[in-house]
């Protein structure tokens, strides 16, 4: 099959190069000419594992090209995914100017598919909110009276597992009106299908747009409550983990994506959730549990740099008490896996704690030069993670890299002045740290070691 793929972000890259993987005719689509120069090279704009060998053996093989204009791909096209950004307005909701400028240039592009050609079906990718589908429809129709149809089908990719996530999806969801744009939908998906045993979820276009920020805010809820419950657990001398376990094991609810961390972040959950809550405010629905949930997120976000104020006894009246320290920071993305720092809570714990006066040695696998471009030389930058610990008074970690987690202990503790950790992410275990003397604070475990 003929797909063009518009916006080349995110979820656009991703798309191109898997469906050129399933074998199907990609063009994918941008108006910045230095972003095409780059990906027509093979190299990939964000840092996604695996993405750059798609790109460029696709490109090279012939099922996958790029270029600034639509008008290149419309005539063939059987699908068209619309997968440039919905960014947050002021007000909290998406901004759709760009989804509906390239609805307007698709419905301008019509008049070159020829005369009785089957119904383009144009896909809603981005994440949108309820109505999109509709608004899309009616700024294409105005501009053509050539057949097609839109469809709302969301993504559900992660940042740092995007092409697995993409290529062996849980499912697949699909908001369609007619057999001809689910047929032309299966017959894209179907590969994936098979090699995943994933579902096809056809329904409504509104419930399919719906179903996108339901996900993301019923896994953020998750993060939030087992955060609170982490909270909880260190006033009541409980273990998040075996709560965790406890309650994971009924399968209602699950083990799954219920890690206690340092406040959630990324491109997607804090968005979604603000323009949720305002779908919900718009139509007299408000949507409390949500609501929570930002506050929640709010809070926990704060939580390593109040841990480290309370080890310092700022909190016991000694505001100065940061002043002249220097802290390690093991972590900048908001998760690991990506350079990614939208949202990302490192930048303000690195806020926090500047503004005590302490200073901050940094470190990251992929994301120091995002951090480099937004705050430039306010923190030191270690290109080894070691390093970054020498003669600091203390190691944080806000980022699960997996690197971190099977340090040389002795090693990093050596390089410390003293051996105090404060962990956001658990990677390592109480006990065993309390044995090699370390003063450890994690999250939801324990307070403070040696016992
Ligand atoms: C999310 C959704 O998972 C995905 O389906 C959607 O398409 C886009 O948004 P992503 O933003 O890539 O994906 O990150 P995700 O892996 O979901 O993590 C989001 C945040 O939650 C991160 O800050 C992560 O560290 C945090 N998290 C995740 C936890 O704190 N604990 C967990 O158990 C899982």
């Amino acid at each position: 099959m003929h797909v063009l793929v518009i916006g080349t972000g995110y979820v656009g890259l991703v798309a191109a190069a898997g469906f050129a993987e399933a074998g199907h005719k990609v063009l994918g689509i941008d108006t910045d000419q230095a972003k095409i120069d780059k990906i027509r090279k093979g190299i990939s704009p964000i840092y996604e594992p695996g993405l750059d060998d798609l790109l460029a053996k696709h490109q090279a093989s012939g099922t996958l090209a790029f270029s600034l204009d639509i008008r290149d791909g419309i005539a063939q096209a059987d699908a068209a995914f619309i997968c440039v950004g919905t960014p947050q307005s002021e007000d909290g909701s998406a901004d759709l100017q760009y989804v509906l400028a390239v609805a307007g240039a698709i419905g301008e592009a019509m008049a070159l598919r020829p005369a009785g050609a089957a119904p383009l079906v144009v896909v809603d990718k981005s994440t949108v909110p309820v109505g999109t589908a509709a608004r899309v429809t009616a700024a294409i129709a105005a501009r053509t009276d050539r057949a097609f149809e839109v469809v709302s089908n969301p993504e559900f990719l992660r940042e740092g597992c995007a092409i697995d996530d993409f290529l062996r999806p849980d499912r697949v969801v699909i908001g369609c009106r007619t057999d001809h744009a689910e047929k032309i939908m299966r017959g894209l998906y179907d590969p994936f299908l098979q090699a995943s045993k994933g579902q096809w979820l056809r329904m409504d276009p509104p419930s399919a747009e719906l179903t996108k920020y339901a996900a993301n805010a019923m896994l953020a809820l998750r993060i939030s409550f087992i955060n609170e419950i982490a909270g909880l657990c260190e006033r009541v001398g409980a273990n998040v983990e075996y709560v965790k376990n406890g309650i994971g094991s009924d399968h209602r609810i699950g083990k799954y994506f219920l890690n206690p961390g340092p406040g959630f972040g990324g491109s997607c959950f804090p968005k979604d959730l603000q323009a949720l809550l305002k779908v919900g405010r718009e139509n007299g629905r408000p949507l409390r549990a949500l609501e929570a949930t930002v506050e929640a997120n709010r809070h926990q976000k704060q939580v390593l740099a109040l841990k480290v104020k309370s080890h310092y006894g700022c909190e016991a009246g000694d505001p100065a008490a940061l002043a002249g320290r220097r802290f390690a920071l093991w972590g900048l993305a908001f998760k690991a896996h990506t350079d990614d720092i939208r949202e990302a809570m490192s930048l303000e714990l690195i806020d926090s704690l500047l503004s005590l006066g302490a200073e901050v040695v940094v470190h990251d696998f992929e994301a120091m030069p995002n951090v480099r471009a937004k705050i430039g030389d306010r923190v030191a930058y270690a290109e080894d993670f070691l390093a970054a610990c020498d003669g600091a008074d203390a190691l944080l970690v806000a980022t699960e890299w997996p690197q971190y987690a099977s340090v040389d202990l002795e090693e990093a503790g050596r390089r410390l002045k003293e051996k105090v950790m404060f962990d956001g992410r658990n990677l390592f275990r109480p006990e065993a740290m309390g044995r090699a003397g370390w003063t450890y604070h994690s999250l939801g475990r324990s307070t403070a070691f040696p016992v």
